[in-house]
Formats: C-alpha cells, structure tokens, sequence
C-alpha cells in the first residue's frame, strides 16, 4: 500500500512560514541533511506529491526547472527536475487546467482524495503542504507518517497549522534529528 507522508515546515510557535534566523540562508553547496532527509533520499521511492493550489502555483514559480536561478547549486537543480517529473496532484476547486508537466487538479473531500491517490499503483505520497491543507491533514490524522522540520524562530505570524480538532491525533516518535541551522526535525507515525 502506498504510503502518505506529511512534510511540515514549521516555526516553534505552529506558523508555516521561512523566515530567516542565523545561517538559515542563503542556500549553502550542500542541502541542509534535513532537506536530504525529506526529499533527495525519497527521490526514488515518492513518485506523487499533492499541494494544495497555493503551495502548487508557488512551487511551479519558484522550484521548476524553468524557474531555475543562473549560478545556484547544483543540488537544486536536481531538486527542480525531480518535481517536474513526479506526478503532482493540486488540490483545487477554482483551477481547471495547468501547464506544470506531470500534474493533475483535483478537488473533493481530502480523505477520499487521499484514499484514491493510494488505490493507485505507483510509489508513496508527499502530502506538501501548504498549511491549510496539512492542519486539515493533522485535523483528521489522515497522513501515514509526518516529518515535522520546525525552525528555531518563534514568529507570531503566517498560517497556522495547529487549529480545532475533531478529536485527540496520538502520534508514535521514529525518529530525531538535528539540522545544520540548529532545527530539528521529528519524525512521527500515526497511530490508528
Ligand atoms: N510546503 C508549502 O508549500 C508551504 C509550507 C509552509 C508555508 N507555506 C506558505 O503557505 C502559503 C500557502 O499555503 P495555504 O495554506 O495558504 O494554501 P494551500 O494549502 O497551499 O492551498 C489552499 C487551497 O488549496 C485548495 N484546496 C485545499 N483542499 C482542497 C480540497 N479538498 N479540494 C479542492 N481544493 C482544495 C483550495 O484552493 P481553491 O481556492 O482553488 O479551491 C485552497 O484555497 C504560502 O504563503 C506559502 O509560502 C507553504
């Protein structure tokens, strides 16, 4: 069965923003090894990733190939290349069409869209944000795993992905790990 993950990139206080903090920026030669965690080692085995429409538009404007910056590091060319080539669900009611290769719209209840990209043959799923689609994501438990990148800012503005709950969401630690610009990222399993 495929397998949905969950990126979340988040500040201490639940905001999904990038804002800038000591050695943060800008992009080094190497991919921060949290960045290798959540994307270059799955390059092979996540084969779709679903934005909702925001997060995809921005994505297509800032990480395509097309979009690519003269004299940046090589590692982020592969990065662009590898999110021109997945599959890539936008979560959109208003879009009807797009003209990012590799992509499709789709619109719905977010389980039942989530549950039919995984009836589908093909590798796991990056559920990649933005927040509004991630707190409904946290909201419902829906993903399998969630890598949650949190930055060492405490920022009082942007979206926010802690809101009301349905009910409890007990999650299961995997894993810790330290990032380059003192972040940290947890990786934690639904528990069902
Ligand atoms: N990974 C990331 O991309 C990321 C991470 C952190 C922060 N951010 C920041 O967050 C902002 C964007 O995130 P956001 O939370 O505002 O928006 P978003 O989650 O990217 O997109 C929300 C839109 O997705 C569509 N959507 C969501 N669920 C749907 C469903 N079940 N069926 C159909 N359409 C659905 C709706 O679009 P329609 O209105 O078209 O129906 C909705 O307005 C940006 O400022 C970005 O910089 C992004």
């Amino acid at each position: 069965m495929r397998k949905i993950t969950a990126n979340v990139y988040m500040t201490l206080d639940g905001r999904g923003a990038f804002p800038e903090y000591p050695t943060s920026g800008p992009p080094s030669t190497e991919p921060n090894p949290l960045f290798r965690n959540m994307w270059y080692d799955r390059f092979d085995d996540v084969t779709t990733v679903v934005m909702g429409r925001r997060s995809f538009l921005g994505h297509q404007r800032t990480w395509s190939e097309q979009a690519l910056e003269p004299g940046e590091a090589a590692w982020l060319l592969d990065y662009r290349r590898y999110l021109d080539r997945v599959d890539k669900v936008c979560l959109s009611h208003r879009l009807t069409s797009t003209d990012w290769q590799n992509s499709r719209i789709l619109s719905g209840d977010l389980a039942e869209i989530l549950a039919k990209l995984k009836r589908e043959k093909g590798g796991n799923i990056i559920l990649e944000g933005g927040p509004a689609v991630v707190r409904e994501c946290l909201r419902r438990n829906l993903a399998d795993d969630y890598w949650f990148f949190v930055m060492p800012v405490v920022y009082g503005k942007g979206p926010r992905y802690w809101g009301p709950m349905d009910g409890q969401t007990t999650l299961s630690l995997v894993e810790t790990k330290p990032g380059k610009n003192k972040e940290i990222l947890l990786h934690y399993e639904a528990v069902r």
